[in-house]
């Protein structure tokens, strides 16, 4: 599979264009207000246009540290995921996914509970002080589920700095994932390269990557590592008009893919 052919080239373009738009003072201002307006509990429809949509109730805890509010482009990639439902139903059956960087645990929840997605399993993971709020986000949606889904504590950064020495990490990262996905991950400078080394441990010559961006936070040095590290990738169209997201300029989705040969 090579999901870069299936981008359609005008809808990548609008997305281009969209993240051009908006000067970095009110891409900023965007992501505040969309942080700011997350109640303590929300009901979200994340997965609005398919007939299998279940509403989540989530906790959003940002005493937590700052996965525990929720980000613009994980709201897109559940939009996204949503609206291209038909097609995920066919790429996530029977697959592994894995969700770095969670926070609230939405993006895998919004995966979780989608009937037209039978994935094989999902894990969540996060640095270790979010794991408990990802819990609660879980057991609030526990009727909805329609997939195994657990939780794992995955710090990218202590991994890369101990080697790669860690045994439940290691198990982890034993067989590649089919599917990973993390949303406003490459957040700051000295995470891209844990986030990429991540991305490496994770994945296989098969697998595809969905990432989502905020432009201000994630410059062109994240990109050009991805490269580095044998990886190509293409921006994915987001939402339109009618999306039922909030959608401002400088946000993106990635589907990042192996080189061939790499
Ligand atoms: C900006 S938040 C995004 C949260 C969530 N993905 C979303 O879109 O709402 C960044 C996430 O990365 C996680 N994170 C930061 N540093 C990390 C590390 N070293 N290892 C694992 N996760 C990390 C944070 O705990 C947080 O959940």
């Amino acid at each position: 599979m090579n999901i870069c052919n299936t981008c359609d080239r005008k809808m990548v373009e609008a997305a281009i264009a969209m993240r051009e738009k908006l000067p970095e003072q009110e891409q900023h201002e965007a992501q505040r207000v969309s942080n700011e307006c997350s109640p303590a509990l929300s009901s979200l429809s994340c997965v609005s246009h398919t007939p299998s949509s279940q509403e989540l109730t989530l906790e959003t805890q940002w005493n937590v540290g700052i996965g525990g509010g929720i980000w613009t482009t994980g709201l897109l990639l559940c939009e996204y995921f949503g609206r291209n439902a038909t097609f995920f139903s066919k790429v996530l059956y029977g697959k592994r996914i894995i969700e770095i960087g969670s926070g609230t645990g939405l993006v895998a929840l919004s995966l979780a509970t989608n009937a037209l997605f039978k994935p094989q399993e999902i894990v969540v993971t996060d640095q270790k002080d979010h794991l408990d709020l990802i819990e609660r986000n879980i057991c609030a949606n526990i009727a909805k589920m329609k997939a195994p889904i657990r939780v794992q504590e995955f710090n990218w950064l202590k991994d890369k700095e101990t080697k790669n020495t860690d045994s439940k990490v290691k198990a982890l990262c034993a067989l590649p994932f089919d599917v990973v996905v993390g949303t406003d991950v490459a957040y700051c400078q000295e995470l891209y390269g844990p986030v990429v080394h991540a991305l490496c441990r994770l994945s296989g010559p098969h697998s595809l990557i969905l990432l989502g961006v905020t432009r201000t936070d994630t410059n062109p040095r994240f990109f050009q590592l991805l490269q580095e590290e044998g990886f190509d990738y293409c921006l994915t169209p987001v939402a339109d008009g009618e999306s039922s997201c909030t959608v401002a300029g400088g946000f993106a989705l990635l589907s990042v893919v192996r080189r061939v040969g790499s």
